[in-house]
C-alpha cells in the first residue's frame, strides 16, 4: 500500500502525482492495476453513480460503503476518502469519529474542503494518525455560497486568500491539497510556496499532480463535461451500442445460440 509520505516524495523528486476517483470495486482494481497513486473515493459519487444535483445530499453511510468495496479491490495505491458534507463541519469531535470510520473500512486518509475554518479540525486529525488531504478552490459542497460552478480565486485579493489557506492546511499537516478550477498561475504560485504535493483539476498544468474523476475521462458521465476534462475514451457509446446489439439480438432469437448453451 502506497503511503502518503511516498506522495510527498513525489514532489520532492519533481515526480507527477496521479490520481483518479473511484467508486466501485471493479474500477479500482483498475486503477490499482496501472498504477494510480491516489485513489480518491469522491463524494462527487452523489452526482456520478447516484444522480443527485449536487455532492450535499450523500449520507456517511453511503460514502463508507464505497470507501469499503474501493479498499477491497486496491493492492498499491492510496486510497482516501472524501468526508461528506456535514460529517466534519459541525465539531471536531465529530470529524475525528466519521474519519476514523472511514479508516475502519480500508482508507488511508481522508479529504475535507476547506481552508482556515478546517485548520484546528486538520490537526486535530493528523495528530491522532489520520493523514488528511485539503481542497481547496471551487469546493462542491459550497456550491450554494458561490452560487454555481464558477472559477475561484480570481484577482489578487482572492488569490492571496487562497495561498494563504494553502499554507494554513500545510501548517496544520494536510499531506496534499486537490485545488480545483483556479487560474492556472494561482496553481503555480501556490505550488511552488508549499513543500505538500497541490493536486490540480481545473487548476492547469503547473500543480504538482492532477486529479480528474473517472467517468468523466472515460465519456460515462455525460449529462455535463466542464472544460478542464479531457476525454480519453467514449464508454457510454459503447454500453449503448453493446446494449443496442444485445436487445436486438434476444429480440430476433440470435442470442442464446448453441456456443452459449448446454447439451
Ligand atoms: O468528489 C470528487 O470527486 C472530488 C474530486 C473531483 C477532487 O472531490
Amino acid at each position: 500500500m502506497k503511503t502518503v509520505d511516498a506522495v510527498i516524495a513525489k514532489k520532492k523528486a519533481g515526480e507527477k502525482i496521479v490520481s483518479l476517483t473511484a467508486y466501485d470495486f471493479i474500477s479500482a482494481r483498475i486503477l490499482d492495476e496501472v498504477g494510480i497513486d491516489i485513489i480518491l473515493v469522491g463524494d462527487s459519487a452523489a452526482n456520478v453513480f447516484a444522480g443527485e444535483k449536487t455532492t450535499l445530499p450523500i449520507t456517511m453511510e453511503e460514502m463508507l460503503y464505497h470507501t469499503k468495496v474501493v479498499a477491497r479491490a486496491v493492492k498499491n495505491s492510496l486510497v482516501i476518502a472524501d468526508m461528506p458534507f456535514l460529517s466534519y463541519q459541525v465539531s471536531v469531535e465529530t470529524a475525528v469519529y466519521n474519519a476514523g470510520r472511514f479508516l475502519q473500512v480500508g482508507a488511508c486518509g481522508v479529504k475535507l474542503e476547506g481552508g482556515k475554518p478546517m485548520a484546528q479540525t486538520v490537526k486535530r486529525l493528523v495528530d491522532l494518525g489520520i493523514p488528511v488531504m485539503g481542497h481547496l478552490g471551487l469546493t462542491p459542497q459550497s456550491i450554494h455560497k458561490f452560487g454555481g460552478y464558477k472559477t475561484q480565486g480570481v484577482g489578487e485579493e482572492a488569490g492571496a486568500r487562497m495561498l494563504e489557506d494553502a499554507k494554513l492546511l500545510e501548517s496544520a499537516g494536510c499531506f496534499s491539497i486537490v485545488l480545483e478550477k483556479i487560474p492556472r498561475e494561482l496553481a503555480r504560485r501556490i505550488t511552488g510556496a508549499i513543500n505538500i504535493p497541490t493536486i490540480g483539476i481545473g487548476a492547469g498544468p503547473y500543480c504538482d499532480g492532477q486529479v480528474l474523476v473517472l467517468h468523466d475521462m472515460l465519456g460515462l458521465f455525460e449529462e455535463f463535461t466542464p472544460r478542464f476534462v479531457k476525454r480519453y475514451a467514449s464508454l457510454s457509446e459503447e454500453m449503448r451500442n453493446a446494449v443496442k446489439q444485445y436487445k436486438k439480438e434476444v429480440e430476433g432469437g440470435i442470442f442464446p445460440d448453441e456456443e452459449h448453451s448446454f447439451d
